[in-house]
């Protein structure tokens, strides 16, 4: 059975689509993303010679319980990636994982989103034979983007004002800058989109000025070049670039700011990226006057 889908929502669909992107580049499983919520719909209905996967923090959200309820009654093999021992989701699944994040209070999930993706590469790197490291590395990397706190508040300070913000990325940094957007308008009330790299040219790009800031995540200098036409552009529309990520000093030119992520580079880089993504919209959120451990209108699990 190789052939499988990994659901979660919200964040932890951001976190299906990175585990995605490693299990097909480095396993022999075929796997496909798809929101909890449309799981049901958008399973292959006819057979059940495949597993699912299930990303949830608290193992409680609806749209997953529901969607393994389904799956269970499919006949399909259930597995649970979850923050929360004794959850219903470890009750029902035939096998689950629990990161060890702890409890997570604010509203807005980071650390549990940083314990997902560290699961990822653990899985496929265990699957693949793969023992290289890069997990220590990313997280001595993401300490260093914490060191850099006051750049980053900085950087936040000069975009205080924007009601419009894009985040683009590239390669494993694609899952990163959909997080990125999430996470500015949960905690900072921006309005953020976030776009693989190149797609922003196919219709987004109409909507930039010199009012929108776009960040632009990348796991290495190859990828950012492999988004060059797209900061080209930006920068023609005059939007202030923000790159960030290992290698984004060596990309001439475009950009208005570029944040290096230094000692990672490739598929483990995710950590150090969404670590300056989240810092940065806590810093926004702080400075417009919010509290971004509660935004008003959510809830930390969402139930019907
Ligand atoms: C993340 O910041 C959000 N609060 C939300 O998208 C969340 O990730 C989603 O509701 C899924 O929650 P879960 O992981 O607990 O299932």
């Amino acid at each position: 059975m190789e052939r499988g889908f990994i659901i979660g929502s919200g964040t932890s669909f951001h976190a299906s689509l990175y585990l995605q992107h490693l299990l097909n580049k480095l396993t022999g499983f075929h796997v496909t993303a798809v929101p909890a919520s449309e799981f049901a719909e958008w399973r292959p209905a006819k057979h059940a010679k495949y597993f699912i996967i299930g990303y949830s923090q608290s193992g409680e959200s609806s749209d997953i319980v529901e969607a393994f309820k389904v799956a269970k009654a499919a006949g399909v093999k259930t597995i649970a990636i979850t923050n929360t021992p004794g959850s219903t989701l470890t009750r029902i699944s035939d096998a689950c994982i629990v990161t060890r994040a702890g409890e997570e209070k604010a509203v807005a999930a980071t650390k549990t989103f940083d314990v997902q993706l560290a699961a990822a590469l653990m899985l496929a790197h265990e699957l693949a034979g793969k023992h290289t490291g890069e997990l220590e590395r990313a997280a001595e990397a993401a300490e260093r983007v914490l060191r850099a706190e006051s750049e980053v508040r900085s950087l936040a300070e000069r975009y205080v004002k924007a009601e419009h913000a894009f985040s683009l990325g590239k390669d494993s940094a694609y899952p990163i800058a959909l997080e990125a957007a999430l996470k500015l308008k949960e905690a900072a009330m921006v309005h953020a989109e976030g776009f693989a790299a190149r797609e922003f040219l196919h219709g987004p790009v109409q909507l930039v000025d010199e009012t929108t800031p776009v960040l632009a995540f990348a796991p290495s200098a190859e990828a950012f070049k492999g988004s060059l036409k797209a900061f080209e552009k930006i920068a023609q529309y005059k939007a202030p670039l923000i790159l960030v990520g290992p290698g984004a000093g060596e990309v001439a030119g475009y950009a208005a700011h570029r944040v290096e992520v230094q000692g990672v580079e490739g598929d483990a880089a995710a950590i150090p990226l969404v670590k300056f993504a989240q810092l940065f919209a806590y810093h926004l959120s702080v400075l417009r006057g919010l509290d971004p451990d509660k935004p008003t209108k959510l809830t930390k699990v969402v139930k019907y």
